[in-house]
């Protein structure tokens, strides 16, 4: 597929991010060129992406109009990145798909702040529609505009925010759920099983097609007024990771990376998850 307006997208750590990422670019007919300190890493992604690889992020950002970063979330390793591609491309926007660290901080030892926007992704970043995409406090409104532009030509649904906040839109939903999931196994109101159907068989069913505004707008806001009146006091209201999640961490005990989770998870398990959800996403296009 050509793009309407064919861009030069350098994608920065091809891992489990970048790799999808630079699909998503080279699928919609963009020239994508890919860097990672593991050569043979950026090579599978490019082959993948129909890529170029680059052995430099000097070489691999020569030309490029967008510059997406993909590298470790670790903020030093991600300032360094951003001001080797600042020496060595004077124009390109600089987005990253940090999930985590504030585009200010990201900004901070940038010599043109403005540059930089985050692109957040999701994982498989091929698969799932969303991006978010978030200004720093310099990010001119055009530079937003155009990623949102650019990811909607490649067939994502961008969701650009007013201003940046902790974990954006979707992992702050998330985490609120996540929260009152382990209060109430931490409560022994259910097991982590019972609290995980009734997100497949009830609330992720509806979630798919509708968000929370509209649910409410279906079920009546005079209900959710109740709801939330009667159910808000009691809800968990922890402000750290809680013991059942720390102590597993510190067991080593990590998920299906490491073959026990919540539950006994065997490492297979996340690309069979991947493989149902592209499915799923696939039969809920319309
Ligand atoms: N994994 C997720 O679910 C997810 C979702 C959304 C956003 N993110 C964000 O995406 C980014 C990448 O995460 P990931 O899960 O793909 O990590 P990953 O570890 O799978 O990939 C990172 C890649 O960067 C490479 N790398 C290391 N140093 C580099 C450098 N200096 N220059 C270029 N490449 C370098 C590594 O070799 C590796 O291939 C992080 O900022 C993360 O927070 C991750």
């Amino acid at each position: 597929m050509a793009a309407a307006t064919t861009e030069t997208i350098a994608v920065l750590g091809a891992g489990v991010m970048g790799a999808g990422i630079a699909r998503v670019f080279g699928a919609a007919g963009h020239r994508v060129r890919v860097f990672d300190v593991r050569a043979q890493a950026a090579a599978a992604a490019a082959a993948s992406a129909g890529a170029s690889a680059h052995d430099s992020v000097e070489d691999a950002v020569a030309g490029a109009t967008i510059v997406l970063e993909a590298a470790p979330e670790r903020l030093e390793l991600k300032r360094e990145l951003i001001a080797r591609v600042e020496a060595a491309n004077a124009t390109a926007i600089i987005a990253s798909n940090t999930s985590s660290i504030a585009p200010d901080a990201l900004a901070a030892g940038m010599r043109e702040p403005a540059r930089l926007v985050i692109a957040h992704f999701f994982n498989p970043a091929d698969t799932v529609p969303l991006v978010e995409v978030v200004p720093g406090p310099a990010t001119p409104q055009e530079s937003v505009d155009r990623v949102v532009r650019l990811l909607e030509g490649c067939g994502k649904t961008a969701v650009p925010l007013a201003q940046q906040v902790e974990g954006f839109i979707a992992n702050r939903l998330q985490a609120a759920l996540y929260r009152e999931a382990m209060h109430l196994v931490e409560l022994g109101v259910a097991t982590p099983e019972q609290v995980d159907l009734a997100v497949t068989a009830g609330l992720g069913p509806r979630w798919a097609l509708a968000g929370p505004f509209e649910i409410m707008d279906l079920g009546g806001l005079d209900v959710w007024a109740s709801v939330t009146d009667g159910v808000f006091p009691s809800l968990g209201d922890a402000s750290a990771a809680p013991a059942m999640l720390r102590d597993r961490v510190a067991r080593g005990e990590l998920g299906a990376k490491t073959g026990q989770g919540f539950l006994p998870r065997d490492p297979e398990a996340a690309a069979r998850f991947a493989a149902r959800l592209r499915a799923l996403i696939a039969a809920l296009e319309r």
